[in-house]
């Protein structure tokens, strides 16, 4: 006799669709259909949802969908805000203790920017109140890294990234470390800022309590040849919505002081008529592995 599939019951179902889904050649294809159908399946019966209930999801999903195009994503803010995003991160990227640690990407990196000189300000004309980034490159062994390409983004000082000024070439630069692993940057410090709220994650997160907000931040893709680059963030220390980042990017090594200096000599030698501020971080990078070197 051959074997004939099983009529659905409530409790077989799940077991049918899960075997039905095996029958995949490409291994991680099966691998990752079969757990999704797994966790899916587990989540409905978890959740029970009603007929309109389970509309109204796949409503949030299709008006998710309509809100992406190549300046809005509106499903990696989804992904961001249920700590997904940062939960790939951190798998990606498992690095050793001592290494700076990696944070979510988001969605405001723009390739190309302007290369600065050490100490130059890629803040002119910015709102804000200046503030200097110094420290070194270097490797786990503390070995400089000179040239190493620290590449930054980050919002002006009342809390408005490039995109949403509409500008072009602002709040951002690329700068490199000099010989000695040393690098200077003079930007104005950034404020905390609310995550896009006008879409469908806006709409979910209104009916909550969660916080929308993101700690003052600056972005950094750093890399050297012959290491692993990563991409980070410095936090600021006492920032009000530290504990609280919508998108759980906050590592406790990524937070720094910005401590308040009054007037008078920068560490890039100028002379401020104003009180400014000074950050001071070391980036560590681990060496790249064989594999990535070949390649
Ligand atoms: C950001 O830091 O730029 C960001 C990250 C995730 C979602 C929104 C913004
Ligand atoms: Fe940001």
């Amino acid at each position: 006799m051959p074997q004939t599939t099983p009529y659905v019951t409530e409790s077989n179902l799940t077991d049918l669709a899960i075997e039905r889904w095996s029958n995949i050649s490409d291994p991680r294809l099966r691998q990752v259909m079969m757990a999704m159908i797994k966790h899916l399946h587990g989540f409905v019966r978890d959740v029970e949802p009603t007929p309109q209930e389970w509309f109204t999801a796949i409503d949030w999903l299709t008006r998710t969908g309509k809100m992406c195009d190549d300046k809005r994503q509106e499903f990696i803010l989804a992904s961001d805000v249920f700590g997904v995003s940062m939960l790939v991160d951190a798998i990606t990227n498992r690095l050793p203790t001592g290494a700076t640690p990696s944070t979510v990407e988001g969605p405001f990196h723009i390739p190309g920017s302007d290369t600065f000189e050490t100490g130059a300000n890629m803040a002119s004309g910015a709102p804000g109140i200046a503030c200097f980034v110094t420290g070194m490159v270097r490797d786990l062994d503390g070995k400089p890294i000179g040239g190493a390409m620290l590449d930054l983004w980050q919002t002006d000082g009342e809390g408005l990234y490039e995109a949403q000024r509409g500008k072009d070439k602002y709040m951002r630069g690329i700068y490199y470390s000099k010989p000695d692993g040393s690098y200077i940057v003079r930007t104005v410090a950034p404020i905390g800022y609310t995550i896009p709220m006008d879409g469908p994650v806006g709409d979910l997160m209104s009916k909550t309590k969660i916080s929308h907000f993101r700690p003052a931040h600056i972005h950094f893709a750093v890399s050297a040849a012959g290491y692993k680059p990563v991409v980070t963030h410095l936090f600021q220390r006492g920032d009000q919505y530290i504990e609280t980042d919508v998108v759980f990017g906050v590592k406790e090594p990524l937070i720094v002081d910005f401590k308040k200096k009054a007037s008078g000599k920068a560490p890039n030698g100028e002379t401020l008529s104003e009180p400014f501020y000074e950050v001071t971080y070391d980036f560590v990078l681990q060496k790249a592995a064989k594999a990535q070197r070949a390649a």
